[in-house]
């Protein structure tokens, strides 16, 4: 049994097939682009596991989608490949609507093709499963119902659109070919290999710098926070047992202000990494706020829980200690992601605020 994963060398992609083999075994064909966001150093502990089957490729290649897809015949497709940051969307939407968008319609077209040359057995034991977010229902008011998965689709941000785009697209190929689709609309994960553009690594990274820690507008926006390896296992469940045709939310039950997520990490480092110049709080700065900023997002995971008995293993404690601790303890990666286009960005999208 083989699946084929896209973007399996990103952040969430690479954690996913880390868990995959571990806990399940079966081969992976990992499809990815190595963009900025993606790092054959996240998949380093599988170097050599002969069920691991890495091409570097684009999801927007039809041609290789094809090949692919005759040549491993996998009983699924995990779609992780994206462009995900936000802020990479307002200074740049042209690559998230190329990827997110037209990169997802050629990959369900040249899924669409191989599933409906299988026979009726493979064809209803196929599944199509779309990683999307939970950006794409917007923008909650205070004290207003965490968003279930009949929330109206409301997305504020070029990326939350074009992650709207895809997922209308993955539901109309089931609609109207019949392609057996899941979608899952996960809320903010963090952990291992994360990018030191989000806000975690990108705090954590400059505090032990001693560089100021950006806080956008006045930090009280709130974010659920899901630990990026029970975001895996419930994409586990959700592949296993999900209903054809669903979509599932996955959320972490653990909705926080931005600030008090910074506060957080500067007290882990203040016991961790003490720092003689003072304690790391004294880095935050306040600074221009992202424009069309989402004030709250927060994910009611009800509903995987009950068809699914999925809930998350991880508290927040848990979960930001063991990240803080990884990336103490991985210094090499950090300053191998820090290389290159990486100061680029970090110019583009703090100097001027
Ligand atoms: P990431 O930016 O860390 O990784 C994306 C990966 O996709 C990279 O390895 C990149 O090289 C690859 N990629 C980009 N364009 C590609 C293309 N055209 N063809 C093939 N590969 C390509 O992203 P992430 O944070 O790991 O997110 C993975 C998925 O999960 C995305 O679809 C994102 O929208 C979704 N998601 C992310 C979060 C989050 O908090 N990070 C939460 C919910 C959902
Ligand atoms: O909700 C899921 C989404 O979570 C995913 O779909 C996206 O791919 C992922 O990037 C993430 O989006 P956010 O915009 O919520 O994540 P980010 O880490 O960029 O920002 C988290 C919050 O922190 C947000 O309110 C903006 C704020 N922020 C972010 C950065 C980078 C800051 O205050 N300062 C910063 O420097």
């Amino acid at each position: 049994m083989t699946i084929l994963v896209t973007g399996g060398a990103g952040f969430i992609g690479s954690n996913f097939v880390l868990d995959w083999l571990a806990a399940v075994g079966e081969r992976v064909i990992n499809l990815d682009a190595l963009t900025y966001a993606g790092n054959l150093h996240n998949l380093e502990a599988i170097a050599g596991d002969t069920r691991h089957v890495f091409v570097h490729g684009d999801i927007g290649d039809r041609a290789l989608l094809d090949r692919l897809l005759a040549e491993y015949r996998p009983r699924a497709v995990l779609n992780f490949a994206a462009e995900s940051h936000v802020d990479r969307s307002i200074h740049g939407p042209g690559d998230f609507m190329r990827t997110n968008v037209l990169g997802t319609f050629t990959l369900l077209e040249a899924v669409r093709g191989f599933w409906s040359g299988l026979d009726d057995a493979a064809k209803a034991a196929f599944r199509f499963q779309h990683v999307s977010t939970d950006e794409v229902y917007g923008s909650l008011a205070p004290g207003a119902p965490a968003f279930t998965e009949a929330h109206a689709y409301e997305p504020n941000s070029p990326y939350a659109a074009s992650k709207a785009a895809s997922d209308h697209l993955v539901r109309a190929w089931h609609h109207t070919y019949g392609l057996p689709v899941l979608t899952t609309h996960g809320s903010n994960n963090y952990g291992p290999f994360h990018f030191p553009e989000k806000l975690i690594p990108l705090v954590i990274v400059n505090a032990l710098a001693g560089k100021p820690l950006p806080v956008y507008g006045d930090g009280q926006q709130v974010r659920d926070w899901l630990y990026v390896r029970d975001h895996a296992s419930a994409l586990r469940a959700v592949l296993a047992g999900g209903r054809i045709g669903e979509t599932y939310n996955i959320g972490g039950w653990n909705e926080m202000t931005n600030l008090e997520i910074v506060h957080t990490i500067c007290a882990l480092l203040d016991e961790l990494r003490p720092d003689p110049a003072g304690a790391y709080r004294r880095l935050i700065a306040h600074v221009a706020d992202r424009p069309g900023h989402d004030r709250r997002c927060a994910i009611d995971a009800r509903k995987i829980e009950r068809q699914l008995g999925w809930r998350p293993a991880e508290t927040f404690e848990s979960g930001i200690r063991k990240t803080v601790q990884w990336l103490l303890d991985h210094p090499d990666w950090v300053a191998n992601v820090q290389r290159g286009s990486y100061r680029d960005w970090v110019a583009m999208n703090y100097n001027a605020r």
